[in-house]
This record gives C-alpha cells, sequence and structure tokens, in this order.
C-alpha cells in the first residue's frame, strides 16, 4: 500500500545554498515561494499580547472565520457562511482534507502539467490517480475547459491553481466559468487552490466560488499575508460537506494554531502594509521582465500573478537541475528546477521566485547577467 512520493529538488538546491553561506558566500534566495517581509507588524504585537494572556488550548476562531466571510463578500462579491471555513495549518493539509474528505481511493484527479510539486504527490500518498493535463505556452501553461472535456473517462475531481505555481498564470474568468460548466456537466468535483490571491499584476484573480458554489477552495496566510511559518490556512467547503470535513479536521489535524489564528485576525486589516510588498514584487517583476531576455531567456510563462517566473532554458541544457546547481555555485543566486513541477518537460525549464527585496533581484540580475552570456 505503500505509495510513492517524489521528493522536491528545490530542497536539495536549498540546502547547498545553506552551505555555501554557512562557508561565507553571499546566496540570494529565489529557490522558494516565500516572502522574506515577515507578519504584519500589528499581526505581530497583537501575538506578543495573546502570548501573555491566553492558554492557547485547541481552538477556532468565531472571529476569524466571521472576518473571512466578510472577505469573500467584499473581494469576490460571493456570499458564505463561516461555518463553511476550516481553519487548516496552511493550505498544505487543507488541500490533504479537501482531497480525503471528498474522494475514493482509486479515484482519478485531474490537473494542469507544469503544476504545483505537492499536488501529484499529495494525491499519489492519499491513494488518488493523479490524471496529469499537458499545458503549454498555447495554453498559458494551464488547464482548459476544453481539455477537461476532452478527458475519457471524466476524472472524478479536477485541481485547478490560479495563479499558479510554477508559472504565475491567471486562468481569466470566462474560462473559469467554462472549466465550472464542463465539470458540473460531467460531475467532476473541483478543488481549487487560490493560495496566490492578492497577488496580481494583470486584472486580480477571480474566485472559483463565484462560478461554482460546490467548489473546495483552499488558501493560506503563507503568500499575500506573508505569515509563511504560522502555518495557517483555511478549507472554504459547500454547507453540504461541512460536517463530513469538519469529522475529518477533528480526528486527522485537531485545530490550527492559536496564536496564529489572533495574529491572522489582526492581519486582514494591514492592507496598506501588504500592497507595499505587492508593489515591490511588481518592481521586481518587471526588473525581471526586462532583464532575462538580454539573459537569452526569451521563453518564458506570462506571469500573471504570484512571484514567480518560469522560463524555458531549453537551449542551454536538457538538465535544469544541474544548470540550477551550477549557478548557485558560480553566481550564488539559487533557482528551482523545472522537475519539481513538470517531470516530463521540466528539465529544460527553471523557476525563479521573486519574493524578495528589489536591491536583491538587482543583484541577482547582475550576477546572472555574464553566466548565462557565457553560457549562450
Ligand atoms: C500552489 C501552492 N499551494 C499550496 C502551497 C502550500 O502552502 P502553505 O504554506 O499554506 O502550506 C504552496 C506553497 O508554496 C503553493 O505554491
Amino acid at each position: 500500500m505503500l505509495a510513492h512520493v517524489d521528493p522536491f529538488h528545490a530542497i536539495t538546491i536549498s540546502r547547498l545554498a545553506h552551505e555555501l553561506q554557512a562557508q561565507g558566500r553571499s546566496v540570494i534566495h529565489m529557490e522558494f515561494g516565500q516572502p522574506s517581509t515577515g507578519a504584519p507588524r500589528a499581526a505581530i504585537a497583537r501575538a506578543h499580547q495573546v502570548l501573555d494572556s491566553d492558554p492557547m488550548g485547541y481552538w477556532e476562531s468565531p472571529a476569524l472565520k466571521a472576518r473571512l466571510a466578510r472577505h469573500y463578500l467584499e473581494t469576490y462579491g460571493v456570499k458564505v457562511e463561516p461555518e463553511q471555513f476550516v481553519l487548516m495549518c496552511g493550505a498544505s493539509p487543507a488541500l490533504t482534507l479537501a482531497l480525503s474528505s471528498t474522494f475514493s481511493a482509486g479515484d482519478r484527479i485531474a490537473l494542469a502539467r507544469p503544476g504545483y510539486v505537492a499536488y501529484r504527490n499529495t494525491l499519489r500518498a492519499l491513494h488518488l490517480t493523479p490524471v496529469e493535463i499537458s499545458c503549454g505556452p498555447e495554453s498559458r501553461f494551464q488547464l482548459t475547459a476544453a481539455a477537461l472535456g476532452a478527458l475519457d473517462p471524466a476524472p472524478q475531481g479536477v485541481i485547478v491553481a490560479s495563479p499558479a505555481n510554477p508559472t504565475g498564470t491567471i486562468i481569466v474568468a470566462s474560462e473559469l466559468e467554462a472549466i465550472a460548466r464542463v465539470c458540473r456537466e460531467r460531475n467532476i468535483t473541483i478543488i481549487s487552490d487560490e493560495i496566490y490571491h492578492g497577488l496580481s499584476y494583470v486584472a486580480p484573480a477571480r474566485s472559483m466560488l463565484e462560478f461554482e458554489p460546490k467548489a473546495r477552495v483552499v488558501n493560506s496566510f503563507s503568500k499575500y499575508f506573508s505569515m509563511v511559518g504560522w502555518r495557517l490556512g483555511w478549507l472554504l467547503v459547500p454547507p453540504e460537506h461541512q460536517a463530513r470535513a469538519r469529522a475529518f479536521m477533528g480526528n486527522l489535524f485537531l485545530t490550527a494554531p492559536s496564536l496564529s489564528q489572533h495574529a491572522a485576525l489582526v492581519a486582514l486589516d494591514c492592507r496598506e502594509e501588504l500592497e507595499g510588498h505587492v508593489a515591490t514584487y511588481a518592481r521586481n517583476r518587471e526588473l525581471l521582465l526586462e532583464a532575462l531576455p538580454r539573459l537569452g531567456l526569451t521563453h518564458i510563462a506570462p506571469p500573471d500573478g504570484a512571484f514567480y517566473i518560469y522560463a524555458n532554458v531549453g537551449h542551454l541544457t536538457n538538465n535544469s537541475l544541474d544548470l540550477c546547481l551550477s549557478l548557485l555555485r558560480d553566481t550564488g543566486v539559487a533557482t528551482a528546477t523545472g522537475i519539481d513541477f513538470d517531470p516530463v518537460e521540466g528539465h529544460r525549464y527553471m523557476r525563479l521566485s521573486f519574493a524578495v527585496s528589489t536591491a536583491e533581484v538587482k543583484d541577482a540580475i547582475a550576477r546572472m547577467q555574464s553566466w548565462f552570456a557565457r553560457r549562450a
């Protein structure tokens, strides 16, 4: 019964990056998608306060769930009840909860390739069958309603991610609507990973809930809210799935961290500080989009959102893990190999995360310039 789960190669790269740093080398960390900014100041202040006064028992904050419900109404115009939220230790367990409480072993779940490494591996760990749909530049590396409609037999579920990791591409509203329609017709349950919402550089990303109220939505405080290590996220389920999701939650995870729930309630109202981070990412994105063609990296996915650039390096290598490791050893710039996201084509891609400071992005570009010129 033991499932096959692949390692995450970005961890290998990161380990080398930290070794080099320990030897005194200067390293720019663009290998993981994590903000370097930390939680909003007011959220941290709230946490300090709570530490001295709260016994930190098992707890699910009613105020946070009510505030999240308001967030959906204000952001997407969607009315949901606070009880539809299950607070989780991040999007990762929210995904596990969504999948395990919805599907049965052996069910087929469609997903885009390239896609977030954990989708494929979590599906396997739960004995679900990933049905990967190859999504290239022609579909902006994203799932389409047509591709879902063409699957024979229809899968039981689909994971939709917009903006996506590793590409940052967003699925436009009309296509989300078409995907929702195909899923209704074919009885496919949608799991929508909306963890990069709030981080878009074109039109804001739309929630799948606007088109399909039965979708299970996964989200987290890790990215826009810059609270990765606080380990807090949520699963939003339709009312008829609440009891089942809660039964699974109580047995598998009990509750999310109390301290983080207090801090997150405050973070939801720290818009100004958080929008400052988005402005930094927007500037970083511009700088990279301008510089990468000069480095010979001309084929990149349109980075509508998130904080990634997924670039084709197939003109230089057939082994992007080796390329990323050499780049790191020679220049101190740590990046991720495409094979984490796409076991078939990913050996010809690399991913750069620009969730770092603008000064670091400028430095990284300067370091990469001569390195790529020598390779060309
Ligand atoms: C698309 C996607 N979903 C989920 C996660 C997991 O995030 P969390 O820190 O909330 O567990 C990540 C992390 O990078 C991600 O990129």
